[in-house]
């Protein structure tokens, strides 16, 4: 049986925003755990594991508030230019996190799956996901993606060879090759654009996250920490993301229709 999330120890309620003006795919980038380490005077490991229960949060959140789907930043292709140490942490980390967690996504109806490459990947940590994406493959409440090992251009290089591989098979004519076909060689071929991308730390910029998906996303950068962001965090990014004028390019004009009703 599904459960709701219990509520926010503050006893705080999502805000009232409009159906339609909820993202249905929020990404988010959590960052900023070395930093609020070294602010304590701690090693980076504890800041890992500082922010490891915000995703729960991050999770609740979205339930509560009606995000259908969230994909979370965990380990990008990048980050195995981090000590040997550091590394060997986060993928062992990583690994009992799924494992202790996935019961409790099961029952918050949570559907998980993971996103990225598999070579360098620890197996352990696979194998966990795998178990997890068994167990809860059923879920429809809300669906998290777990980016491990994952890169924006290392996707969309695969997708590139794998359609060139099955163009020389002749499983596909090159001259067919379009947007359309390229993201259905994406890591998750049926993941809709990312509506919302919310990074925590105060920086500005991808890393690499969800490039080809982000492509018409809203950001929105906040200066907490990760260890220090919970759904309220998410809560306002959402807020912010109903106030914006999304265009794709297009116009609006404000006409007898109405505002926001787009001109021919
Ligand atoms: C995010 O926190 C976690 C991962 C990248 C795995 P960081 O470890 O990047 O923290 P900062 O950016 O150094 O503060
Ligand atoms: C992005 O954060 C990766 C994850 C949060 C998993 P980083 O901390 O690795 O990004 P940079 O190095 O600041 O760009
Ligand atoms: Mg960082």
């Amino acid at each position: 049986m599904t459960r709701q999330p219990e509520p926010h120890p503050s006893g705080a309620r999502p805000p009232v925003i409009p159906a339609e003006l909820v993202p249905n795919h929020v990404a988010i980038v959590m960052d900023g755990n070395g930093r609020w380490a070294r602010a304590r005077g701690l090693s980076r490991t504890e800041g890992h594991k500082a922010g490891e229960a915000q995703l729960m949060e991050v999770v609740k959140g979205c339930i509560e508030i009606g995000v259908r789907h969230l994909s979370a930043y965990v380990f990008s292709t990048e980050n195995w230019r981090r000590s040997a140490g550091e590394v060997r942490f986060l993928m062992g980390y990583s690994r009992e996190t799924i494992r202790h967690r996935r019961v409790e996504m099961n029952e918050l109806g949570v559907k998980v799956q993971w996103a990225g490459r598999k070579p360098r990947l620890w197996r352990s940590v696979l194998h966990e996901l795998e178990a997890a994406e068994q167990l809860t493959t059923g879920n429809d409440v809300l669906t998290l993606t777990m980016c491990v090992n994952y890169g924006g251009r290392a996707e969309i290089a695969d997708a590139a060879r794998a359609i060139a591989r099955d163009a020389v098979a002749g499983l596909i004519d090159p001259k067919k090759v379009d947007e359309k076909m390229l993201a259905h060689y994406l890591y998750v071929p049926d993941m809709p654009d990312v509506d919302l991308f919310i990074r925590s730390s105060g920086e500005q910029r991808f890393s690499n996250f969800l490039l080809w998906e982000s492509t018409y996303a809203e950001m929105v950068f906040l200066d907490k920490l990760f260890p220090d962001f919970d759904r309220r965090d998410l809560w306002g990014a959402c807020e912010i993301y109903a106030s914006r004028d999304r265009r794709f390019g297009g116009v609006k004009t404000e006409g007898p229709g109405g505002a926001g009703q787009e001109s021919a």
